[in-house]
């Protein structure tokens, strides 16, 4: 049976939440691959409003198991902090499972983060300040924690005691901040033994076990190919894999099991932080579609940058991840607009390129190459077929999907969950 996997195409908040939300009756488990408390997930049900930062949006479907992945920090805080809101609101957390391997971020780690924003200045990635580079760059210098870690003191303690030699160096001789001892950081830790106990297990075993019964596994991707270490606008990405490739390391499941590659992407652009973006709008029209479109980040409140869609980013996203399947999001929010400009190519220096450029330099100095479409004025939040589609939204749809690398086998027209058209089955 098949492990499916969910992957922004663009740069994060393409609606990945609601793709997952909209499968989740009918899979089995969902794991988050990769990413930690920097993410955030909408999900609408039935017009009540849950926002995930550290926890699978899966877990607001009753029948299929959370899992936090191998490829995950963990935000030890955060992540109850999290279960006690949900729980507060009624929904049953008690299936969530949390892999022995994951990596735990200290609040060392979120002090670091901060400092090192502001020691770039103006070169500022822009981060969510949630420590997360820094756990990624301890787990590769193998200094990292892990939540197995937790469970032998002496271990604990041993570890702790090698990360801060090279932190506190770092904080008071540096950054001018304050020695951290390895008691505070143990005590800390060990607060969450009892309540993080029960969930732990190994993730690669239980998933593998699952495709093995036949059961349906989804990996839920944070982030997206734009921020991905190794395919994004490097250096202004997360410090994680969120790519197709990238959930097979975080959960454990082979290459192989993985049957559909699922991109998901805003009938537009958006972004949160610094870094190039070609189709940005700094006009009346950028304004437009961040108001119309709610385009607010969930996890630090910061307004999103917008463009319109580029086609030469998605064919890209397309073969980064080998997708099988594209879900097109917010096609809704673009109804009223006259003229809908779409990027079909770059212009860099007086070359027309159809593909990403191969350097930074040229992808900075890439400026879009437009087709325009022709609007459409009709509430379409009712749709439920593309033949309901008005004429011009079809035409757009199809036009994306013609230049975008991967067939469009389902299409968002509002954020609730069967606000939808579902083109072809996206699990079978
Ligand atoms: P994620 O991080 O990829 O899960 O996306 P976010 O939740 O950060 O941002 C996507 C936003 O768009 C959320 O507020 C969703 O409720 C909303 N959304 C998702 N799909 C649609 C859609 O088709 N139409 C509209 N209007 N909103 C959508
Ligand atoms: P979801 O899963 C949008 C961005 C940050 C910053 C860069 C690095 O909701 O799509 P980090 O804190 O990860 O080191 O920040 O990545 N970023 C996101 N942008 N959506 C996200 O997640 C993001 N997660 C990180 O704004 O530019
Ligand atoms: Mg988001």
């Amino acid at each position: 049976m098949p492990a499916i996997v969910i992957v922004g195409a663009q740069w994060g908040d393409e609606g990945k939440g609601k793709a997952t939300d909209l499968l989740g009756s009918r899979v089995d488990y969902v794991v988050k691959p990769n990413g930690g408390n920097n993410a955030g997930h909408t999900v609408v049900v039935g017009g009540e409003k849950f926002e995930l930062k550290l926890l699978p949006a899966g877990i607001l479907s009753p029948n299929a198991v959370p899992v936090i992945g191998n490829g995950v920090v963990v935000n030890l805080e955060a992540l109850f902090e999290e279960i006690d809101g949900l729980q507060a609101r009624g929904a049953d957390t008690s299936r969530l499972r949390v892999s022995a391997n994951a990596h735990l971020v200290a609040p060392y780690h979120q002090t670091m983060d901060k400092v090192t924003e502001r020691f770039l200045g103006k070169r500022a990635i822009g981060t969510t300040g949630r420590g997360i580079g820094p756990t990624y760059m301890d787990k590769v210098a193998r200094l990292g924690i892990r939540v197995q870690d937790i469970f032998d003191e002496s271990i604990l303690r041993q570890k702790i005691e090698g990360a801060l030699r090279q932190k506190n160096e770092l904080l008071v001789k540096l950054y001018n901040r304050r020695h951290i001892t390895v008691d505070e950081i143990a005590e800390y830790f060990l607060s969450y033994v009892d309540r993080l106990r029960p969930m732990v297990v190994d993730s690669t075993i239980l998933l593998n076990d699952a495709l093995d019964q036949d059961k349906v596994v989804l990996m839920e991707g944070g982030q997206a190919t734009y921020l991905d270490v190794d395919h994004g606008t490097y250096p202004f990405v997360t410090s994680s894999n969120p790519t197709a490739g990238g959930a097979s390391v975080g959960s454990g499941i082979g290459p192989t099991r993985i049957t559909r590659s699922i991109g998901i992407v805003k009938a537009y652009t958006t972004r949160v932080g610094a870094g190039p973006f070609p189709t940005e709008l700094e006009d009346k029209w950028g304004e437009y579609l961040q108001k119309t479109g709610g385009e607010f980040g969930v996890n630090t409140g910061r307004p999103r940058r917008c463009g319109w869609y580029d086609a030469v980013m998605a064919r890209y996203a397309a073969r980064i991840n080998g997708f099988t399947d594209y879900f097109l999001t917010k096609l809704d929010v673009l109804t009223g607009i006259e003229e809908i400009p779409v990027c079909v190519g770059y212009d860099v220096d007086g070359t027309l390129h159809s593909q990403m450029p191969m350097t930074q330099t040229d992808f900075h100095h890439a400026e879009p190459v437009y087709e325009t479409f022709a609007g459409w004025e009709e509430d379409i939040t009712g749709c439920r077929s593309l033949e309901s589609l008005p004429e011009n939204a079809r035409a757009y749809v199809l036009a994306l999907e013609e230049m975008s690398g991967a067939p469009f086998s389902a299409i968002g027209v509002g954020p609730g969950r069967d606000q939808v058209i579902q083109v072809r089955d996206l699990i079978s």
